[in-house]
């Protein structure tokens, strides 16, 4: 965790050397009108520059969004399974980088590299996916009520997608969101979290390595204010997809509704483990763990609340605040270390405000509580994983997102208590349960009102198959990823061929 570690790691797995990165327009790395850039750091240690990244205004927005409308034109005439070829060899090429790419993203967003893998891995198969989509993007035949007519309804791309993605699945979620607009046939402008805009880059190179044609993906790295508004308001950028927190996500629904742009929202998450008596308990503890402190409990999915019912539950906070209290915290690119930092200063700040928050409600800390500030922490963001016990649902820290490595113990009786804490948030992302007993699991499974639920499992997981998204003020109807995601960047378009060579009337000439 010293500065001679830093540098030691940096030497053992070849990072690469600090340098200004160019946005990605029209297939050519080029400077911000604006003349300005911006230094990222390694959350770790702050003395690690990445890089210097440009600080975009709404010109090189507009630039970019040429470039995208521009090759749209061919882009949508391209066969769908051609499109495909690009995205098996994109996913081929992170295949073969995926080590390489997974250390940068360590280096630029905190979370160990066995996460940073996974994260890539998301972003291979989701190439994959996307790729096998397109000799299918499965339309709908059906007959027609006259004869000699034939219906059909199919998928037909959109436009420019305009997408803002977070910095806690820095390439799996443009992946998610890029794969199944690209496919579709549409052409992208992403603006990547400002934290973490070199792995929205390292894509770019992917892409650009396997040969993407110029226009089709451009990358304007910047603020929210000067980039992601200009994508909103222009009028070419036919959808947008955003993945971030519900005050955001409002505020982007709010600016496309004038334009009835299409809006993909994915956002803020409160999740649930529920442990009942019959649980294996040492399973659930272990489901626990990774769900609260994984990704440093930065995931929409965390598992920021578990629901245990009476009869385990001193055994439980016992269990989960012994092995919460011997995470090896540091470094995510030292093979030692299970939890990163939290990715900025403002984030660490929130950790530490929920803490006095969550103690002043009169909530019991059983394991952490404090920032890590000493000795190889100075430079870094680090939060101990923090357990609390004693918490009722009502408090702030079982209401609110925290984002963090905090994680908060309710008590109940019973399986309907439960359920009715579990749904006492305004989000609806991920719940679980742990449980033998089968119709306990089916009543959860139906009742709580959540986009994914798990069985024996924690709140994370989600495989890019699957739609992935949330109810209430976690997301607005749309899902991403498996064939939601195609929906989302998709419209339908219904089609009927007459060939009977007379006026057929529909629903009047059917007697
Ligand atoms: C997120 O939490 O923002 O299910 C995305 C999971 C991951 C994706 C999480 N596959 O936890």
């Amino acid at each position: 965790m010293s500065a001679t570690t830093t540098q030691s790691l940096h030497e053992r797995y070849a990072l690469r050397v600090p340098r200004e990165y160019k946005n990605y327009i029209n297939g050519e790395w080029v400077a911000s009108e604006s003349g300005k850039t911006f230094d990222n750091t390694n959350p770790a240690n702050t003395d690690d520059v990445i890089g210097t990244f440009q600080e975009s205004n709404s010109k090189d927005v507009d630039g970019a969004v040429d470039a995208a409308s521009r090759a749209y034109e061919l882009w949508r005439l391209t066969p769908a399974p051609k499109r495909a070829e690009f995205l098996y060899r994109a996913g081929e090429i992170l295949k073969r980088d995926k080590e390489k790419i997974a250390r940068e993203m360590t280096r630029e967003m905190g979370k160990v590299l066995d996460e940073t893998k996974g994260d890539v891995q998301e972003a291979i198969d989701m190439a994959f996916l996307a790729a096998g989509e397109g000799r299918r993007l499965f339309g709908v035949t059906s007959p027609s009520e006259l004869p000699n007519k034939f219906n059909m309804a199919v998928r037909a791309p959109l436009g420019v997608a305009g997408l803002i993605t977070p910095w806690n699945f820095p390439i799996a979620i443009p992946a998610w969101k890029g794969m199944a607009a690209l496919i579709c046939g549409n052409t992208v402008v992403i603006k990547p979290a400002s934290l973490t805009p070199l792995a929205v880059i390292m894509l770019a190179e992917v892409f650009e390595e396997a040969g993407l044609p110029p226009g089709v993906w451009n990358v304007v790295t910047g603020g929210g204010r000067e980039v992601g508004e200009p994508m909103l308001k222009h009028p070419a950028v036919k959808v947008i997809s955003f993945t971030g927190s519900t005050e955001v996500g409002r505020d982007i629904n709010v600016a496309c509704a004038p334009s009835f742009k299409r809006v993909h929202l994915e956002m803020g998450g409160k999740n649930c483990i529920i442990v009942m008596d019959d649980a294996d308990v040492d399973l659930a503890v272990d489901g626990a763990l990774w769900g609260a402190f994984g990704t440093t409990g930065q995931r929409c999915t965390a598992s920021s609340r578990i629901i245990v019912q009476s009869g385990v539950y001193d055994q439980f906070v016992e269990k989960l605040a012994g092995r919460a209290k011997k995470l090896r915290v540091g470094n995510g690119l030292d093979a030692n270390v299970d939890m990163g930092p939290s990715v900025s200063a403002s984030q660490r700040k929130t950790v530490e405000s929920y803490v006095k928050i969550g103690q002043k409600e009169g909530a019991e800390v059983v394991a952490g509580g404090n920032a890590l500030t000493d000795g190889g922490f100075a430079r870094g963001f680090f939060h101990e994983p923090t357990v609390f016990a004693n918490v009722t649902s009502d408090m702030r820290i079982a209401q609110e997102e925290i984002f963090g490595p905090v994680t908060a113990v309710i008590k109940c009786e019973s399986l309907e208590e439960a359920i009715a804490v579990g749904n006492s948030v305004k989000y609806g992302l991920s719940s679980s349960i742990y449980t033998k007993n089968v119709n306990s699991a089916f009543h959860a499974m139906r009742d709580m009102e959540t986009g994914i639920f798990y069985v024996n499992a924690p709140t994370i997981g989600a495989e890019v198959h699957m739609p992935f998204g949330g109810m209430k003020e976690t997301g607005n109807g749309h899902r991403e990823a498996g064939v939601a995601g195609i929906d989302v960047f998709s419209e339908w378009k219904s089609i009927y061929v007459d060939y009977s060579g007379a006026l057929q009337r529909a629903q009047i000439d059917t007697e």
